[in-house]
């Protein structure tokens, strides 16, 4: 496996490997990899001849005080995990090598699908995801682009713009992946006290209960969602920013009573950690 730093060696691998004929996965990631990342990497190396995993601590993602400085660097153990898991270039470029430009171009996708959720609390956060995907997008010219279900309002803007730029890729979403004791897997676990990640199993919880009270025939959004809230409340170091329901896919305003797919979606804080989580309702 190959590390790479710069635009002009990331090409180079991509334009060997596109002469050879081998199709290309693309993992784009903020580093701190964990083994969420790593379903993502071993699916991109089951359905495609040449995985290029991407880290880069995009600084246009996070808002003016959030946590781009603490963000967990790791690139060393990092590139051993991509490895294990089958990639054969690590594309981790410096913030002057992603954004050559003082005035920057940016890719934003506009509607309720970037305004409500995240998009409430982190107004800039979905136009840096969008921009930084698209130039990964266009230096990795990947057949299959691999991103996680935990971060489902980033999966619905995605599509729109994949869909919107007419982008020749297929977007590969893959379901969350979760600690034995139910906590979605995040790179910013490692925050959490030990008492901050017992407390936040509510989450978990919580969506679970939601699944089976749906399952058991519950249809009224506004019910489920004030069961979820009572529930995370019970756990006094929680502090919810969000318990909502949308219409998928896009985000769309739920009905009542919900019909097709439904994001159930939480962004709870524990402490100054803010996690997020999500199930989808739907019938089988
Ligand atoms: O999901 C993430 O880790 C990031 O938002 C992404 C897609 C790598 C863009 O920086």
């Amino acid at each position: 496996m190959k590390l790479v730093h710069t635009v002009a060696e990331l090409r180079e691998e991509v334009a060997i490997a596109k002469s050879q004929g081998l199709s290309i996965g693309l993992v784009p990631t903020m580093g701190a990899l964990h083994e969420g990342h790593a379903s993502l990497i071993k699916a991109a190396n089951q359905e495609n001849d040449f995985v290029v995993v991407s880290v880069f601590v995009n600084p246009t993602q996070f808002g003016p005080n959030e946590d781009l400085d603490a963000y967990p660097r790791t690139l060393e153990a990092d590139c051993k995990l991509a490895e294990k898991m089958g990639a054969n270039v690590v594309f981790a470029p410096s913030p002057a090598e992603m954004y050559p430009s003082v005035d920057a171009t940016w890719v934003e996708v506009t509607g309720d699908v970037t305004k409500v959720l995240c998009g409430r609390t982190r107004p800039i956060h979905f136009r840096g995801v969008t921009t930084v995907v698209t130039k990964l997008f266009n230096l990795a010219q990947p057949d299959r682009a691999y991103f996680g279900q935990k971060d489902a309002q980033q999966v619905e803007v995605l599509k729109r713009m994949v869909k919107d730029l007419f982008f020749n890729l297929q977007l590969r979403i893959m379901p969350i992946v979760r600690e034995a004791d139910g906590l979605a897997k995040s790179s910013r676990n490692t925050y959490l006290s030990a008492e901050e990640h017992t407390a936040a199993l509510i989450l978990s919880r919580s969506l679970q209960a939601a699944k089976e009270q749906y399952a058991t025939g519950e249809r009224d959004a506004a019910k489920i969602c004030a069961a979820v809230t009572a529930s995370i409340k019970s756990e006094p170091m929680a502090n919810i920013d969000y318990v909502e329901i949308y219409g998928l896919p896009e985000l769309t305003p739920v009905t009542n009573p919900m019909v097709g797919s439904n994001l159930l979606a939480v962004a709870v804080k524990f402490g100054t950690t803010r996690l997020i989580d999500n199930v989808v309702l739907e019938d089988k």
